[in-house]
């Protein structure tokens, strides 16, 4: 295996259709009008020399490196900002470019260290490969005068270095951070010979605006911007290109290695998802991987309140099957079930419940996208046919209007966020429907042109008021509707949204929001152009997430904002897999490809391709499962990759639950907060070890590779076939192509998906079949999936979670860029620099109401629970909302939330909780209590890999953990 190497064509490509033919050194190319010359000849394979220029950014012309000569023309333009022309000659290699070019880098070597030899980017240096181009073999200068030398070293991030001895002034990082990224946290500082890289106003990169992205490291030319990795552990020999296993952008990266040890992961410019840039966490935030805390040997115990004892996978297996059957033989088959996650691939998904429906032969499986996303998969169906967005990410470069509802994408899909701000600073417009001021609404060279911000809860009665203005003032886009949409039921939704009660006036006693600007934002979106809809679980996480949904749907139909590009509705899926997972039949009422398992030509497929016959009748959601443990008819739970303890809400009856069954496998990297229920636990693997496929929000299909071998022996999807086996319900794959090539065999949508298109192609985007063998970028195109649109009415019911004189605020929560999800991988890591603990942002007239300041400690109290946190005094929330993290076990803010959900799919209710907030002198007795257990824990976990873990086990078990504070 060799370094997967990317051609730097030195300029952007041209988006011109016109083309222009031109020779350079005496060859013929035709490139598209536009075209840098720098680029026209790199398309010959003509490498001009360059330092300041990299096809990542626009062209800047400051190093005078590439000249070149024009036949006709006086001087040495830069080829760089020379765009080409019809005709002309262009030579890039005489003898006078060849004496400008050597003394340019005479100059640069002058003022630098001489010591590449030691320097850590040695054999990977733009300045040293340069300075061999160009043939410079004797500098003439010495170091006597003046020069930059003996500059200092800035570490304060924990992940690269900026050593500016150095630097060439280049200006690529920052243009990186302003084009690329979007930051703008770099400036140069000084002028003529002091010129300096700064990021703010010369402070330490850790506490800039820096975002540690990566772009500006990416970008430089020299060691000055440098992983910290590369010090550590040498120049990287060979990589492999796989898939970020974090969020649901799905970022592509060349995992670079030396020997069996990850030196750095670099963005893949022909990553489809992140054209080449990346965010912290895909970046850099990989070190949980390879943490102490795993636990890469199976244990069993017969009592949660036993010890563990570490034992074969083959031991561990044959108990975890016994105890399986036992528990059906006694309660009946329906007795057990499984939960898949979204951060394990399709192919370990598709197993996990081929196993439940075959194996345990049931339907009782779920996913944690019955958390997140399920609202959308019910939404869209419903209205467009398919549970899906209807996008490609490279659309929002087509887009006039964005309009943003319950999601923010800088902190939670960073690199589509970095992608969506480039296309605002171009003059697209923004409206955000937020209780939050988030980044997006003002950010450098970005303002929305409307923010509402509305009370938390009252998604559907904003999104409904926009849909009247529209309609009331005649913006219907009626031929769209006509022609695409049931023509009966869209007059009907039309008067129900006319309804005076539906008027951006009339709703503002709910929503809290000005009716001029709901009115404003309804017209923009729906005369501004192309408008397309980005939205996140700030409107699925609701009682009333699948309504919202519909009335999305609704008005991107209304407004014929559907089926081509720049438009469209999007969901931003959280978890990197959450589409696939939904896709693979995780539900317990679909069979993969979305289809009801009550459909006997369905499931007859599936029978006579498995071997067996399966259950027609759907089984228990996640929240069913937890409510039948309770009721004592629900004993066996196989979890693989969640912690359900920490991520679901209302703690207190999940414990409750937990606790209840007689066998709980847990299948997990660590031994994480679930696993203290737990009576078999088998060491998962992660992204690195093993080889599959995400799907990501776009419906993208991509692969992941294994870069090492699995620390704890096996791949995930290996131990579900090794439990199947044990259950008398064979499966023989010896890899997951195979799995593919069964799923693309029973799914219509997949139909087309093997290892080999997708190594090929790069990924895929679903549906591929037939019809569509290179996949499907956007959806809808020229009609709906489902036929005719449907429009459907959306009633504003208020959630019965209420504020009132015990509860009077109302709670919110959200995630931070640095962190992921429960923090089980991100908490791992150096992460944890910017984000060490969950805090609560409060109002300041709610703050000094009662008495808080800046950093106090505070207690949160709703129905359901209590903990405590620090106070932050902010003005992003609104007076009577407060707003959290959930990043920190310590925390758990899910203590306080309660368990009310979607009416539709039983997504629980997290972004809105009636809550209290009153000073407190510290951290609450279980959460000091959960610190020293689990601190204890850990250590005996990694000393022993087994012995007993208590921790949160302990306090929720206690007679009222919430009244222990
Ligand atoms: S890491 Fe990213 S945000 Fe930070 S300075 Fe570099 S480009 Fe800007
Ligand atoms: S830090 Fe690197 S990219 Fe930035 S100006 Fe210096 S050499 Fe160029
Ligand atoms: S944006 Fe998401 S997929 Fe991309 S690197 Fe960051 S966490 Fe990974
Ligand atoms: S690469 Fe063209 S001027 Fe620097």
């Amino acid at each position: 295996m060799s370094l997967v190497h990317e051609i730097d064509y030195g300029t952007p490509a041209s988006k011109s259709q016109k083309l222009v033919t031109l020779t350079i050194d005496g060859m013929s190319v035709t490139v598209p009008e536009g075209t840098s010359i720098m680029r026209a000849a790199m398309e010959l394979g003509n490498q001009i020399p360059k330092l300041c220029a990299t096809d990542m950014l626009e062209s800047f012309g400051s190093c005078r490196l590439c000249l070149i000569e024009i036949e006709g023309r006086n001087g040495t333009p830069a080829s760089c900002t020379t765009p080409v022309q019809e005709g002309i000659v262009v030579k890039t290699q005489t003898e006078r470019l060849k004496q400008i070019r050597k003394g340019v880098m005479e100059l640069y070597i002058s003022d630098h260290p001489l010591d590449c030899l030691t320097c850590s980017a040695n054999g990977d240096c733009e300045l040293q490969d340069m300075a061999g181009v160009v043939g410079l073999r004797d500098v003439r200068y010495g170091y006597e005068g003046e020069n930059h030398t003996r500059l200092g070293k800035d570490e304060s991030n924990p992940y690269f270095t900026y050593e500016q001895s150095k630097c060439i002034v280049c200006n690529r990082c920052v243009r990186a951070c302003e084009e690329v990224q979007g930051t703008f946290a770099l400036t140069i500082s000084g002028r003529g010979f002091d010129s300096r890289v700064s990021p703010g106003m010369d402070e330490p990169f850790l506490t800039s605006e820096c975002v540690s992205c990566g772009a500006c490291v990416q970008a430089c030319p020299t060691a000055t911007l440098n992983e910290k990795a590369m010090y550590d552990i040498g120049t990287p020999e060979h990589s492999v290109v796989t898939t970020c296993a974090y969020c649901g952008v799905g970022c592509t990266f060349k995992a670079e290695m030396r020997g069996d040890e990850l030196v750095r992961m670099v963005p893949y410019k022909d990553g489809k998802a992140n054209r080449g840039h990346s965010c912290v966490k895909g970046r850099f935030a990989y070190g949980y991987a390879t943490h102490q805390d795993r636990i890469l040997k199976p244990m069993i115990r017969s009592s949660i309140h036993e010890p563990w004892t570490e034992v074969t996978y083959e031991e561990a297996i044959a108990y975890a099957a016994s105890e399986f059957k036992r528990i059906q033989e006694k309660y009946g088959k329906r007795a057990v079930g499984g939960i898949t996650s979204s951060r394990c691939t399709n192919e370990e998904t598709y197993l996990v419940q081929k196993l439940i429906r075959g194996g345990f032969g049931n339907n009782n499986v779920d996913t944690c996208a019955r958390v997140c996303h399920s609202p959308t998969g019910y939404g869209l169906s419903q209205t467009y046919g398919t549970s899906a967005g209807t996008q490609d990410f490279d659309s929002v470069e087509e887009t006039d209007v964005v309009l943003i509802i319950g999601a923010n994408p800088t902190d939670g899909h960073p690199v589509f966020g970095s992608r969506l701000k480039k296309r605002l600073r171009e003059g697209a417009k923004l409206i955000v429907v937020d209780p939050r001021r988030t980044d997006i609404v003002r950010s450098p060279h970005v303002e929305a042109s409307y923010h509402l911000p509305l009370k938390p809860g009252t998604n559907v009665a904003i999104v409904t008021a926009l849909a009247h203005v529209i309609v009331t003032e005649g913006l219907v886009d009626e031929k769209f509707v006509r022609e695409r949409c049931d023509w009966d039921e869209f007059q009907d939704w039309a008067a129900f949204v006319a309804d005076e009660r539906h008027s951006p006036e009339a709703v503002e006693k709910y929503t809290g929001v000005d009716p001029a600007l709901v009115r404003g934002a309804a017209r923009l979106y729906a005369t501004g152009g192309n408008g397309s809809i980005y939205y996140g679980l700030g409107v699925t996480e609701h009682s009333q997430g699948s309504t919202t949904v519909m009335a999305i749907a609704n008005l991107a139909m209304a407004t014929g904002n559907v089926g081509r590009n720049g438009v469209g509705v999007n969901p931003l899926r959280g978890q990197n897999n959450v589409q696939g997972s939904c896709d693979m039949g995780s539900f317990p009422h679909e069979l993969p490809g979305y289809r009801h398992i009550s459909d006997d030509a369905t499931r007859a497929t599936f029978e006579s391709l498995w071997g067996v016959p399966l259950d027609d009748e759907p089984g228990l959601r996640i929240p069913n499962m937890f409510d039948a443990a309770v009721d004592g008819t629900f004993k066996g739970l196989y979890v693989q990759g969640e912690d359900i303890l920490q991520s679901d809400p209302d703690t207190k009856h999940v414990s409750a639950g937990l606790a209840g069954l007689e066998c709980l496998i847990v299948q997990d990297l660590f031994l994480n907060e679930t696993a203290n229920y737990a009576h078999v636990f088998l060491p998962g693997c992660s992204f690195l070890e093993k080889d599959g496929t995400f799907t990501n929000a776009e419906r993208r299909i991509q692969r992941i590779r294994k870069v090492m071998a699995p620390k704890n022996g096996y791949a995930d999807w290996e131990v579900t076939q090794l439990f199947a086996n044990a259950l008398g319900f064979p499966m023989t794959y010896t890899h997951p192509s195979q799995i593919m090539d069964e799923i693309a065999a029973l799914t219509p949508t997949f139909a087309g998906v093997n290892y080999a298109k997708l190594d090929e192609l790069g990924s895929v985007q679903w549906p591929c079949n037939d019809e569509a063998p290179e996949g499907t970028p956007i959806m809808h195109i020229g009609g709906f999936v489902r036929g005719k649109g449907k429009f459907v009415l959306t009633e504003y019911v208020p959630t019965d979670e209420k504020t009132g004189p015990r509860f009077p605020l109302l709670l919110t929560t959200g995630r931070i860029l640095s962190q992921y999800n429960v923090g089980a991988q991100t908490r791992r890591t150096a992460n944890v620099a910017w984000h060490p603990e969950d805090v609560l942002e409060i109002h300041a007239h709610d703050a000094e109401n009662r008495g808080i300041r800046d950093g106090d400690f505070v207690k949160l109290d709703s129905r359901a629970g209590s903990t405590s946190l620090r106070a932050v005094i902010s003005d992003r929330v609104a007076p009577g909302v407060v707003y959290t993290t959930f990043h920190h076990p310590v925390t758990q803010a899910n203590v306080v939330t309660t368990d009310y959900s979607d009416w539709a799919t039983n997504c629980p209710e997290y972004k809105v909780t009636a809550v209290q907030v009153s000073p407190s002198n510290g951290p609450t007795q279980w959460q000091e209590d959960y610190e020293t257990l689990s601190r204890t824990s850990r250590r005996i976990a990694a000393e022993a890999a087994g012995g007993a873990r208590e921790g949160l086990w302990l306090l929720y078990t206690s007679p009222s953990p919430r009244d222990c504070s």
